[in-house]
């Protein structure tokens, strides 16, 4: 048996109800931790310890100030605890109340008012301190998460894990209130309802994503249906006026109204048709056999890079990989032996290649800014075409002719953040198993925040972000940068 086991296994049932101890599954302990580590904080709280599931995933360098109201609890836990622990007896919300700290952490007793101690005094109490007017019905659990809001500190971040129910019900729209005015709600992980991921209450969940700062008012919602999340936004105004979050959160997807469509910056074509890709697009080898270094020109199939550059050109070179289009201008005797030889293979009776007139000379295409992928699964590559070179149509083209170069390498940042990308199947078509195609005419709908209203810093924040791409720990990074457009 672990730690929590072990404890739970100690009390009565009735002990555990009276003190609402259902410990959080440590898959979400450590998702929300991620949450609050993200600003380095030199403080933390959590007001409702427990046997500590958060402090576990929390670096020791880092002070962790926690209250309960159960001396069983923390006596059963004290020895397990690193020195970096302050774990204090009380009630939380009637003590310290005037420490703030960088970070709060919790997920806090539920009980509703009928259930604790003197409810109505801690309601008032609570709507006082915090200038609000909470309803006589609120949870127990609300009061910790208006309580653990206002004693963050600026630019502090806290996440709450705590049952839906208050999105719904007339009690939460306060709470709400609170939450969206004071823009301190910056994202919502919302568990289904039919899902139960506690194991051993029947409650619902959703965790709040706190930040207190101002930023846009676009509100991130991740549906979790148990199988798969769906990402969509929200604006503070439609969260405002909807009293009921489950119905809007299961329906359709909102786009925030600072979002435009990609086809308001570019426009998009399909990439080289050659009508014999085997024979037309060839690889270093092929162009020393034949002899051929006059008569092609560089061309890129599938990318599956950030950034099309001299050095991935080079890769490809080095790699055998077919790189080049044969194209000849001045057809000399190497050119003529190789269209022979297509000839001979009848390439030159195929329905794209009887249409051109010579057979062997395809159509003139202008490198596109941005190469993006035809399927996805996960997502769609947005590539920055830095060496400006042209690509068959295995990869759509994208162009974006009156923005300058860190606008482009920006918008590409854009594009492959999280945010957009998990979008992407709502505004897209998805075919089986998650796969999405793309044509061209769908790119133009894909929505993004509104770039052409970003300041030069911002654009140029973004656009520095593109070489950080490759690098996992930066993601994240990133995501706050667009999420905050
Ligand atoms: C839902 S449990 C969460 C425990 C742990 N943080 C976790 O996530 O697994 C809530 C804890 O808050 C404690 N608690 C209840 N009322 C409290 C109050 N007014 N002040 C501080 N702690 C309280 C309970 O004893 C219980 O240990």
């Amino acid at each position: 048996m672990n730690l929590d086991e072990t404890y739970l296994s100690s009390i009565s049932v009735d002990h555990k109800r009276k003190f609402a101890q259902f410990f959080t599954p440590p898959q979400l302990a450590k998702y929300m931790v991620e949450w609050i580590i993200q600003i380095n904080p030199s403080v933390i709280l959590d007001p409702s310890f427990g046997t500590g599931i958060f402090s576990r995933y929390i670096d020791c360098n880092i002070d962790i100030i926690g209250y309960d109201l159960d001396d069983t609890v923390i006596n059963y836990i004290k020895p397990h605890l690193g020195g970096n622990i302050n774990l204090k007896h009380g009630d939380f919300l009637y003590t310290d109340i005037d420490e703030t700290y960088d970070a709060v952490i919790a997920n806090p007793p539920y009980l509703t008012s009928k259930k604790f101690e003197n409810s109505q005094m801690t309601i008032k109490e609570i709507s006082n301190r915090n200038d609000i007017k909470l309803s006589g019905m609120t949870n127990l659990y609300g009061l910790f998460v208006i309580e653990g809001c206002r004693r963050l500190k600026e630019n502090g971040r806290a996440a709450f894990i705590i049952p839906t129910e208050w999105t719904n019900a007339n009690y939460g729209t306060e709470i709400k209130k609170f939450l969206l005015e004071n823009s301190l709600l910056k994202k919502i992980h919302y568990i289904d309802n039919k899902k139960l991921p506690f194991s051993d209450a029947l409650t619902t969940a959703c965790i709040l994503f706190i930040e207190k700062k101002q930023s846009s008012d676009t509100i991130e919602v991740i549906y979790d249906n148990g199988n798969t999340n769906t990402h969509r936004f929200y604006d503070t105004n439609t969260l405002m006026m909807t009293n009921k979050w489950d119905g809007l959160f299961k329906e359709s997807s909102v786009i925030p109204n600072n979002y435009i469509s990609l086809g308001d910056v570019g426009r998009t074509r399909r990439g080289m048709a050659t009508g014999a890709n085997s024979f037309f697009h060839i690889n270093q080898q092929t162009v020393n056999e034949w002899n051929l270094s006059n008569s092609v020109i560089e061309c890129v199939g599938k990318v599956d890079t950030m950034v099309v550059n001299d050095k991935f050109i080079e890769d490809q070179k080095n790699k055998n990989q077919k790189i080049w289009l044969f194209k000849p201008t001045d057809v000399d005797k190497s050119a003529l032996s190789y269209i022979r030889y297509g000839e001979s293979l009848n390439l030159h009776q195929r329905y794209i290649t009887r249409m051109r007139n010579p057979w062997y000379i395809c159509e003139n295409l202008n490198p596109p800014s941005i190469f993006v992928g035809v399927f996805g699964r996960s997502g769609i590559r947005f590539s920055y075409n830095e060496r400006k070179t042209i690509h068959l149509t295995n990869t759509h083209g994208l162009y974006i002719e009156t923005y300058d170069e860190v606008f482009i390498k920006a918008l590409v940042v854009i594009l492959n953040s999280s945010i957009v990308q998990k979008n992407l199947s709502d505004v897209l078509r998805v075919y089986g198993g998650g796969l999405i195609k793309l044509e061209p005419k769908d790119i133009l709908d894909i929505k993004i925040p509104n770039i052409t209203k970003l300041s030069d810093s911002n654009l140029h924040r973004l656009s520095n972000c593109l070489d950080l791409f490759h690098l996992n720990e930066t993601k994240n990074y990133i995501d706050d940068i667009v999420r905050s457009l």
